[in-house]
């Protein structure tokens, strides 16, 4: 049985959570690849809401191994929060598993994370401030601590030791291994059940018949190497690096789900060729309650881009979209489309700019879709149709799922769920 990743297909918050709980439902096996607590996905459950930051939101769902891939990175205190909340909600945990070769977030990485965007000021990527980046640049210097050294606390010791003998240079307040060390210790016995070799148990539920899904955080314009950089996250979202995050073979994927608002949404700094300008901006914001899950902080709101999607469709290998919060469209009368960018050369492109200078100068050009000025809780109204059977020409894509309100039920398949994952 082949895997489906879930991936984001604009700069994150599309809703992934939501239709990865909806999948879920009839998956065994749901897996994050990558990024930690810098996501945050919303599930509304039976009215209940519930926000996640590491684990996968299948756990919402009875019965489901939940996987903390390889691939992420984890704050073992927010982690352990996560987890002791769920429990209280009545949310069982016992099927998480969380991959030992994961990197943990040290408290240095959340000050040098914070640090380092006071130092950049104007310039800054405007991060999470949890301390994402310099996890990754740890792990890539080969200076990180994983998840597996919490399982010897002498190995841990000396591993603080190391670390800190260079990260205390960069610390207002040095820390001491020791101390450390002990503070730690009852995040690490809470965490040591937890830990697996998720890379074996995917592979093996795989070869077994079951359901796997993989879920990407963030989205693909924040991809590391493929985004808009540096006003990107510090991992790979897109849906190639699935398999390096969980440990399976590129040849166990075989259906990509883009998944992208209706509009779109950008939180942090860097170019936004779509984002709207005047008093529809804070309307849109307003009617799809844009604010950060993990930070608060308002969302940027733009028109749909046609560009954008038809790249994310490009490097993701996508072979389906769901579409989000369409109904937060429905008071418009008219709804612009981004088709084309025009370039600062005078040149008109459908496809994304490959340099820099070019995507910062971008201008968009619109189409101007008719609006459906009614609530979507039956079949889609006409004009609605039309603005999903746009998308779908526009990429020479198949939309398969649509939303259109905020709770688990509120989601059209146009061609039913048999088949989508
Ligand atoms: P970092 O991942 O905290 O380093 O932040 C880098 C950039 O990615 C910033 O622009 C963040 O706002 C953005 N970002 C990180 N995680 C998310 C997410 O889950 N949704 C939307 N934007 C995110």
């Amino acid at each position: 049985m082949p895997a489906t990743v879930i991936v984001g297909a604009q700069w994150g918050d599309e809703g992934k959570g939501k239709i990865v709980d909806l999948l879920a439902q009839h998956s065994d096996f749901v897996c994050r690849y990558q990024g930690g607590p810098n996501a945050g996905h919303t599930i509304v459950c039976d009215g209940e809401t519930f926000k996640l930051h590491h684990v996968p939101s299948g756990i919402l769902s009875d019965g489901k191994i939940c996987v903390v891939g390889a691939g992420c990175v984890i704050d073992p205190g927010l982690l352990v929060e996560e987890i002791d909340e769920l429990e209280q909600r009545g949310v069982t945990t016992a099927g998480l598993r969380v991959s030992g070769n994961a990197h943990l977030i040290m408290p240095w990485h959340v000050a040098i994370d914070s640090a380092s965007e006071r130092r950049l000021g104007k310039l800054q990527i405007g991060t999470t401030r949890r301390g994402i980046g310099p996890a990754y640049a740890d792990k890539a210097a080969r200076l990180g601590i994983r998840v597996q050294d919490i399982l010897d606390p002498k190995i841990l010791r000396q591993k603080f030791e190391t670390a800190l003998a260079e990260k205390n240079r960069f610390l207002d307040e040095p820390l001491e291994a020791g101390d450390l060390a002990d503070r730690m210790e009852t995040c690490a016995a809470r965490l040591r059940p937890y830990v697996a070799d998720t890379s074996l148990l995917v592979e093996r539920a795989l070869k077994a018949g079951q359901k796997v899904l993989l879920e990407g955080a963030q989205g693909t314009l924040l991809d590391l190497d493929h985004g808009t950089y540096p006003f990107v996250t510090s991992s790979n979202p897109i849906a190639g690096a699935a398999a390096t995050g969980i440990g399976i073979g590129p040849t166990r994927i075989e259906s990509v789900i883009g998944v992208a608002k209706a509009y779109v949404t950008r939180v942090g700094e860097g170019p936004f060729p779509t984002e709207i300008e005047g008093a529809d901006q804070e309307r849109v914001r307003e009617l799809g309650a844009e604010y950060g899950t993990t930070t608060g902080r308002e969302r940027r709101c733009g028109w749909l881009d046609l560009v954008g999607l038809r790249f994310a469709a490009r490097v993701n290998g996508m072979t389906s979209l769901a579409l989000t919060k369409l109904d937060v469209l429905s008071t418009f009368a008219e709804i612009p489309v981004c088709v084309r960018y025009r370039l600062p050369d005078g040149s008109e492109t459908d496809e994304f700019p490959a340099h820099q200078s070019d995507f910062h100068h971008a201008r968009p050009i619109y189409e101007l879709l008719p609006g459906w000025e009614e609530p979507l809780d039956g079949a889609l109204p006409p004009a609605a149709q039309r603005y999903v059977e746009f998308v779908e020409a526009a990429l020479e894509l198949e939309v398969c799922m649509i939303g259109t309100g905020a709770d688990r039920e509120q989601v059209v398949t146009p061609r039913g769920l048999a088949g989508i994952a």
